[in-house]
């Protein structure tokens, strides 16, 4: 399985003006995104996300690590502006407005990015007909401007215009975070159809479990800068390891008060703060497994079986504590009465 993206390592610190501290954004991750894959970013507000985005996408220079795009190196000079990759990697913003021009029509927006890819007037003409239909909107809205389009049609015009030059990458931040439930669903929906035509990798960004749920082959879930746990969305939904993973979803996933309160990892205090994080496991303050070992060094990752990568010394102890199959089984049926039976 060759991969489209290699992410090796990533480090992103951004200085703060007039002092000696940074802002440690995104502190050594690695995953790689295959051929037609969803990789899913998932993590609270303020976990490097879209930090992570910008990088793969060159939009901002890591402070270390690498990032490849099918083995070549992505830097200042080979990125999603440069005339090399230009196409072939793409980015779907939070707000579609983002990416659309209010005074320009929907037809000259869509077509843009074949205009600087040098592609003829007639062969745009077509392919911007052929990718309007693709998305499910009707010829006819080529003509119009963005403020007579719906949050959902515009977001679906912010996906056309990522698909029409056939790119093998995209990142989408957020993609569905500014959508009421239906256009959500819609447009999830939409982007599973387009990846299974199209054979487009992505890089999805969410801090919606139950949109990464339901679109993600394989998840990440993040915390200060770091991926805690990564591994098939089955795996990470039914059977989290992690105690921030198992904390973030039982949170959100388990309707049941009585479950909930048994289930839930019990995550103590604030967030640190990413100018000043803590030696050893970043979680090491608030959770309740944590001793001196986890206080001393950063836990590397345990592969507990078919890539489901697990930074904690303690995520074996700490689900024998808890009976874990039946822990398992009950989260893994109310997750399921949730989120409905998900993707794959
Ligand atoms: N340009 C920047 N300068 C300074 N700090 C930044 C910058 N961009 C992001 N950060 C900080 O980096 C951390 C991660 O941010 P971000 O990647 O946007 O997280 P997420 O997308 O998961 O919400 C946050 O603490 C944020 O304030
Ligand atoms: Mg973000």
């Amino acid at each position: 399985m060759s991969a489209v993206l290699e992410v090796s390592g990533l480090v992103k610190h951004f200085p703060i003006a007039g002092q000696r501290a940074v802002v440690q954004a995104v502190n050594g991750v690695s995953f790689s995104v295959a051929r037609g894959e969803t990789v899913s970013l998932v993590g609270e507000s303020g976990s490097g996300k879209t930090t992570v985005g910008r990088c793969v996408l060159g939009l901002i220079t890591p402070s270390g690590g690498t990032v490849h795009f099918h083995g070549a190196p992505i830097d200042k000079r080979h990125n999603i502006r440069s005339k090399t990759l230009r196409g072939r990697l793409q980015l779907v913003f939070q707000e579609p407005a983002e990416s659309l021009d209010p005074r320009m029509r929907i037809g000259h927006t869509i077509a843009e990015p074949l205009r600087s890819l040098g592609v003829s007037q007639a062969e745009r003409q077509q392919r911007v007909r052929e990718t309007i239909t693709r998305v499910g909107l009707r010829e006819s809205t080529l003509e119009q401007y963005p403020a007579e389009l719906s949050a959902g049609q515009q977001q679906r015009v912010g996906i056309a215009r990522a698909i029409i030059t056939e790119p093998e990458l995209i990142v989408l931040d957020e993609p569905t975070s500014a959508l009421d439930p239906t256009a959500r669903a819609e447009i999830i929906d939409l982007l599973i159809r387009l990846q299974q035509e199209l054979e487009t990798a992505y890089l999805f960004i969410s801090h919606d479990l139950s949109t990464v749920r339901y679109v993600s082959h394989r998840v990440a879930v993040m915390y200060l800068g770091m991926i805690v746990e990564l591994g098939s969305a089955a795996e990470i939904f039914s059977h989290p390891r992690h105690p921030y993973s198992v904390g973030l979803l039982s949170s959100v996933l388990l309707p049941n008060p009585r479950l909930k309160r048994e289930l839930t990892v019990d995550l103590k205090g604030e967030i640190p703060s990413p100018i000043d994080l803590p030696k050893g496991c970043f979680l090491a303050g608030r959770c309740p497994f944590a001793d001196e070992r986890c206080r001393a060094a950063m836990p590397p990752p345990d592969d507990v079986g078919g890539g489901h990568l697990v930074h904690c010394y303690h995520h074996r102890e700490a689900l024998r504590g808890r009976e874990a199959l039946d822990y398992f089984d009950q989260f893994q049926s109310e997750a399921e009465q949730v989120l409905g039976a998900g993707r794959r």
